[in-house]
């Protein structure tokens, strides 16, 4: 099964768990428990913008750092920039946070409420480059279908 194709499953998996609930945190848990099963990722997982910093939110994988700062880290410089940001190698993006030292490549993926930043998706994998447009236009589908935002 292709990428896409294991993305396209998700989609619509995704689409159907959020479709009775309301609940955001419930969806973020689900979402990220859908992603991380099937792709066997690293560590994925929500931070949630509460005032000028990201706050941990639901997540699978190892314990991570709790909060970043507004364009601090990958996480906090996609807020910042407001756009999806691919990291092939964590240890070429100056200001990286290593929750982990096992992570090597990551996606940063913002989820915008009413053009605001509310929440960001990051995926982090122990492989080289493992995420490339494929991810980044599956992922931004995923994370902004209405129900989450
Ligand atoms: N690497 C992220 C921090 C979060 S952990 O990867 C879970 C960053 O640089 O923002």
């Amino acid at each position: 099964m292709s990428k896409a194709d294991k993305y396209q499953e998700i989609y619509k998996q995704v689409e159907s768990v959020v479709s009775d609930e309301t609940d955001q945190i419930a969806n973020m848990a689900n979402t990220a428990a859908l992603l991380h099963e099937k792709f066997g990722f690293w560590w994925t997982g929500f931070y949630i913008v509460k005032g000028d910093q990201l706050v941990l939110g639901p997540f699978q994988g190892p314990v991570a750092c709790t909060r970043i700062g507004f364009g601090k880290g990958v996480c906090g410089t996609s807020w910042e920039r407001r756009e999806t940001i691919v990291v092939p190698d964590v240890h070429q993006f100056p200001g990286h946070i290593a929750c982990s030292s096992l992570s090597q490549s990551e996606i940063v993926v913002p989820m915008f409420h009413a053009d605001e930043v509310y929440a960001v998706l990051d995926i982090d994998s122990k492989e080289l480059a493992t995420f490339d447009e494929v991810d980044k236009e599956w992922l931004e589908k995923i994370v902004n279908l209405p129900l989450i935002c």
